[in-house]
């Protein structure tokens, strides 16, 4: 009897205990058959909205990218560009790179003054940091080949938001307040920017509606040939800048074959070149394979070692191999081959901390920020888009044309300006990745689509810069080896390593002391400083029942809205 009640007790205590230990799966939104997930409310809303109305993946991408451009112009943008990989319900993939070009009287030494040393701030700040932009031709071309709802009405909720306005968040206010310097020293007059805008306020985009009306009744044209081309063009050489109305006339978007590869029982289909995204994701995700990173645990430091290792190898090829495949040869099939991989993981050790090359370089401060923005979105009918777009840093070349109502980039930036020395992301470029008209530079833009068993399985992205690679990693890792929700697998701390410099960036309170002095004991640096935030994922995950969950990450003012 007293044995019984001991037993009886003893359960008790274990069945409390593993209730204890067994934590709940914190659940993002879960709809019955479609999401958008974007870094605003009011642009997934939009979105959500055309699907309801009937559209597909495509309309719906067209009025998210726009809706963004809009409500987030930190980074959504009609003045950059991006690259969308989609997966359609029959199981068709491709990909669109919008990505921007280099203007025609560009040329490779053009931030270098001249003793060949490279010009601080020309590649980041103003007219000479502006790519000829992508995003309307983008979006056009997507909507060419697969949209189904007429343009003008995709582009209408997008207008009737800029004139009504959008809400600035408090994560907005703080942005605006500390690019006020950029702003002014870029723009001969204040821009709509400069005002003490404060949570709550409400911003009226006028100049951006007009725009957006004069492309809804003539199409991408207006922007590359019309009215808005002169504007744009007389703007940018009225500040000093190269781009002619040939540079716009002569901008195309282009379908390209996305990169696919298999992990474990996982399809991927990731961007290819002119982005670096896919090649490095399947170096780095080919190269873990073979380790139990799920027996060695989320975030441990076996995991971490071993994680790490991998991008030090990954981004040293980026960095020689990588540039634009209409320019340069690359070899992909090699880059990704389990042999390769195999081979370049033969010195690693999990006894001590591999080092990478001493290349000289300055401190990369990242403060400035790595913005871009990505969406996902899976419609009804079962087609997926995963769609990253930038501006490149926040609020890009801080050049804002109060005429037309936007942004433009500082794309030029992600070319190499001069070889071993790193642009703003901390990346070191070579010959692969050096300035010429109409090339487009090496972004690491990774807009990507998951399958499991044939079967659509995650849309994930995120911006982050040089980091976006590694935080689309270690999204799909946390939900395929560390059964994590959607929820909980974007919002997990993240740590980033990009070859040079020689540091795992970590985002700071996410990792235990414990694991921190393991990883300096094994002989890594760490930079918990430069990364207060590492990526800002929009995902969604389909769920066994084949409903959706999103991944809205609580880094920024991300949300999933979805039917
Ligand atoms: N502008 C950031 C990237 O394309 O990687």
């Amino acid at each position: 009897m007293k044995k019984t009640i001991l037993l009886f007790t003893l359960s008790l205590v274990l069945i409390n205990c593993k209730t204890a230990v067994k934590k709940e799966k914190t659940i993002g939104l879960v709809t019955q058959k479609a999401m958008v997930v974007s870094a605003r409310e009011e642009a997934s809303k939009i979105g959500t909205d055309i699907l309801k109305k009937g559209g597909n993946a495509f309309d719906a991408m067209v009025a998210t990218e726009l809706a963004l451009a809009v409500a987030f112009p930190y980074a959504g943008n009609i003045g950059g560009g991006g690259f969308m990989v989609y997966r359609k319900n029959d199981g068709e993939i491709g990909a669109l790179d919008y990505r921007e070009k280099a203007p025609l009287a560009s040329s490779k030494d053009m931030f270098l003054d001249t003793d060949r040393n490279v010009i601080k701030g020309k590649s980041t700040f103003g007219s000479m940091a502006v790519g000829i932009p992508g995003t309307v031709a983008g979006v056009f071309e997507a909507h060419r080949k697969f949209g189904t709802l007429p343009m003008e009405e995709i582009l209408q909720p997008v207008i009737e938001l800029a004139k009504r306005g959008v809400i600035v968040t408090k994560k907005q206010e703080k942005r605006i307040q500390n690019f006020q310097s950029g702003f002014l020293k870029v723009n001969k007059d204040s821009i709509l920017f400069n005002k003490n805008w404060k949570e709550n306020d409400t911003i009226k985009y006028n100049a951006l509606a007009a725009t957006l009306t004069r492309i809804q009744k003539n199409g991408s044209d207006e922007f590359y040939k019309g009215e808005t081309a002169e504007k744009l063009v007389s703007f940018i050489q009225a500040n000093g800048g190269i781009m002619t109305l040939e540079d716009l006339a002569k901008y195309k978007a282009k379908w390209r074959t996305p990169i696919t590869f298999n992990y474990d029982d996982l399809r991927i289909i990731s961007m290819s070149p002119p982005s670096s995204g896919g090649i490095c994701l399947a170096q780095i995700m080919n190269a873990i394979e073979p380790y139990d990173l799920d027996k060695f645990g989320h975030n441990s430091t076996k995991a971490i070692q071993v994680i790490t290792e991998a991008e030090r190898r990954a981004y040293a090829d980026r960095s020689f191999f990588l540039g634009d495949p209409d320019f340069v040869k690359i070899p992909l099939k090699t880059l990704i081959s389990k042999e390769y991989i195999a081979g370049r993981m033969n010195d690693f050790s999990f006894d001590k901390a591999t080092k990478s090359e001493d290349v000289s370089h300055g401190s990369i401060k990242m403060t400035e920020s790595d913005e871009t923005t990505h969406y996902s979105i899976v419609d009804q009918f079962g087609n997926a888009i995963s769609a990253t777009t930038t501006i490149n840093a926040g609020y890009g070349s801080k050049l804002y044309s109060s005429e037309l109502g936007f942004f433009l980039n500082n794309e030029m930036d992600d070319f190499s300006s001069k070889t071993g020395v790193p642009n703003m992301f901390g990346l070191i470029g070579a010959k692969a990745n050096e300035i010429a008209p109409e090339k487009r530079m090496l972004s690491s833009m990774t807009p990507t689509i998951v399958e499991k068993n044939g079967q659509l399985f995650m849309v994930v992205g995120t911006p982050g810069g040089s980091t976006i690679i590694t935080s689309v990693l270690q999204t799909i890792l946390n939900v395929h080896e560390y059964k994590m929700s959607m929820k909980e697998a974007v919002n997990a701390s993240r740590f980033h390593h990009q070859w040079l410099p020689d540091n795992i960036k970590m985002e700071p309170d996410g990792f235990s002391t414990e694991i921190k002095t393991n990883l300096k004991n094994l002989g890594y640096n760490l930079d918990e400083t430069n990364s207060p935030v590492i990526g800002k994922v929009a995902a969604i995950l389909v769920l066994p029942n084949g409903k959706l969950e999103g991944g809205a990450d609580k880094r920024g003012d991300d949300a999933a809205v979805g039917f």
